[in-house]
């Protein structure tokens, strides 16, 4: 049994956690299964707690096994360690989770990393580091996950990107460029599964409360934006999925910030100038 209390968390109207009695709704919400990868931390480790209070079984996807324990013992799931960047790792997610879970309803992409610094002195290993976790394993684990729920017609992807991909942020040039580039990836693939069943939502967090900053060994030192607590963007991003969102801003304001980038991007460069 989940011990943990069913929350009854609200967003924007809508009863984000069940009190356990699901139906088999259309659409494959609320979920019945899931893999999260970047559940042994942060973001990922929320969503997989929140899942659960769904009655969601879920496949936790990390590389600290303890940690995993301590998510898959609170959540009942499963879990396996793996190092996304390596090659092929995403075949051993997928047959896991066919072997564990059956059809698949919810693959959350939350795995990821930062590197704070000058790009001129950044060294190569961690430019490639960046790539493999940030945009190359989440593209190849909905690679591998993607053609079943094609062939169901139904199932939900929900990825983990950040405002510094819609901004570009000075001191994390491969940061902001591998989330750049899952927003890219989020908007051409949604375009293109379409029709088919398939949801495809992008979370756009600001600066979130976890090991991330410590984890990239430099320290959020801003006294604004203050940080927001990841259970807050885990909510609100499982409840654009179910909704089938292309998007969802944490905090909602940032959605501005990206509109003042994108309509008058001159104007938001001296912004940024001034502010950082
Ligand atoms: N925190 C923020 O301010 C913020 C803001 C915007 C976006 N985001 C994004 O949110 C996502 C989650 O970050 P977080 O804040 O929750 O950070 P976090 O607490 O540091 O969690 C990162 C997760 O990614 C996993 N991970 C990292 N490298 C991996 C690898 N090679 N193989 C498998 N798993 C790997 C970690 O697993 P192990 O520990 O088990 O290795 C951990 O579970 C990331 O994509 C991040 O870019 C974060």
């Amino acid at each position: 049994m989940n011990t943990r209390p069913r929350a009854a968390a609200r967003e924007g109207g809508l009863t984000v956690v069940s009190s356990g009695a699901r139906s088999a709704s259309p659409g494959g919400w609320p979920p019945r299964t899931a893999v999260v990868t970047g559940a042994s931390s942060g973001i990922g480790r929320e969503a997989a707690l929140l899942l659960a209070d769904q009655n969601c079984r879920s496949l936790l996807v990390g590389r600290n096994g303890p940690a995993l324990d301590e998510v898959a013992a609170a959540t009942q799931g499963h879990r396996i360690a793996v190092d996304l960047a390596r090659p092929g790792s995403e075949v051993t997610v997928a047959s896991r989770a066919a072997e564990l879970l059956g059809d698949v309803d919810l693959v959350i992409c939350s795995a990821g990393l930062g590197a704070a610094g000058p790009f001129d002195v950044m060294p190569p290993s961690a430019i490639n580091d960046l790539v493999a976790v940030n945009i190359l394993a989440p593209m190849m684990l909905v690679r591998a996950m993607l053609p079943a729920m094609l062939d169901r017609g139904e199932g939900r992807i929900l990825l983990v990107g950040s405002v510094a991909g819609a901004l570009g942020v000075r001191g994390e040039v491969v940061y902001s460029a591998t989330k750049a580039a899952m927003i890219g990836f989020a908007d051409a693939l949604r375009s293109e599964v379409s029709g088919r069943g398939i949801s495809v939502t992008l979370c756009l967090p600001g600066v979130v409360d976890t090991p991330f900053f410590h984890r990239r060994g430099a320290p959020y030192v801003r006294r604004w934006p203050r940080p927001i607590p990841a259970g807050l963007v885990a909510q609100r991003m499982i409840a654009a999925a179910g909704r089938g969102d292309a998007e969802v801003w944490v905090p909602r304001w940032l959605s501005a910030a990206a509109r003042v980038h994108g309509a008058a991007p001159s104007l938001y460069r001296r912004l940024a100038g001034v502010f950082g």
